[in-house]
């Protein structure tokens, strides 16, 4: 696999994300599971990529994330890592592959980063997984949090419910988030909480916060790609701004298409090839 330089110039890695909390610069960050989403993601200036386990609902259709397994990530994340030059590739850990012990964990997540090409990789969970967290960051890989809304926990929540609104658990919110910053997480996602509280939480930490469905005093806000362009279907959460409605467009193309094949209007000469005069002369002699 040919991989980019690691110190090309502008290339994102954690001093850069360092570096804009401390000046109170807003990053964004997108998921991607695939080479050409990753590469327009990444030219568009987008900092972080995350190839989320969100791939289970976008692109594999299982309804949540819990089947999605460790080769689709690593999978999605090769292609990711082709398609991308200057920003961070953050790569989920599925759910199970950090589960039964710690020395698992850090094999499943070395395999993202050795085979998928991950620069960091983010899991779910609050101070549960903080003793995981630090063994992680022990071993150099670089860590993403995620509290509020764990979608993996799923079945354990009863549904997807903003997460942290009353005192007692806003309380114990913040304090998961400043043991997993104490763990060495390097930024933790919080997903569907009250906006006051995520702001509390980014004032709090001096690692980045990123939300999602959690106001504007993120330090970093994240979305599903393909909620935010209008490739995915059914009613969509709140938090969900469509800049786009690419659905819409490949409807109008294919349509379009199938049209002029039926009416004979694609292919024409210039979107086919002919055969040269001389071998027509050749064929008739
Ligand atoms: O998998 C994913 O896309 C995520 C984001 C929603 C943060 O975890």
């Amino acid at each position: 696999m040919a991989y980019l330089q690691p110190d090309k110039e502008g290339k994102v890695y954690l001093p850069a994300i360092r570096a804009a909390k401390e000046r109170g610069e807003k990053l964004v960050c997108l998921t991607a599971y695939d080479y050409p989403t990753a590469r327009i993601v990444d030219e568009a200036g987008v900092d972080m990529i995350l190839v989320g386990d969100s791939i289970g609902n976008v692109i594999h259709g299982y309804g949540n994330t819990i089947p999605v397994s460790l080769d689709e990530i690593t999978s999605a994340c090769i292609a990711v890592k082709r398609g991308t030059e200057r920003a961070m590739v953050v790569a989920d850990m599925p759910f199970g592959t950090y589960h039964i012990s710690e020395n698992e964990s850090v094999k499943n997540a070395l395999r993202l980063m050795k085979y998928g090409g991950a620069e960091a990789v983010k899991l779910e969970g609050g101070r549960n997984r903080s003793d995981l967290v630090k063994r992680l960051v022990d071993e150099e890989i670089p860590v993403v949090a995620h509290i509020g809304l764990t979608p993996q926990s799923v079945y354990k929540m009863g549904g997807y419910r903003v997460q942290g609104r009353t005192a007692e658990q806003a309380k114990r919110l913040i304090e998961d988030a400043k043991l997993l910053e104490e763990a060495g997480a390097f930024a933790v996602v919080l997903e569907l909480v009250p906006r006051e509280l995520a702001g509390m939480i980014t004032k709090e930490l001096t690692i980045s916060t990123i939300g999602i469905g959690a106001g504007a005093e993120c330090d970093i806000q994240v979305l599903v790609l393909h909620d935010l362009v209008g490739m995915t279907f059914g009613r969509q959460p709140r938090f969900v701004r469509r800049y786009a409605d690419i659905g819409q467009v490949m409807t109008d193309a294919i349509k379009n298409w199938s049209a002029d094949v039926k009416s004979g209007a694609y292919p024409n000469d210039s979107e086919s090839y002919g055969l040269t005069d001389e071998t027509k002369r050749e064929m008739s002699a």
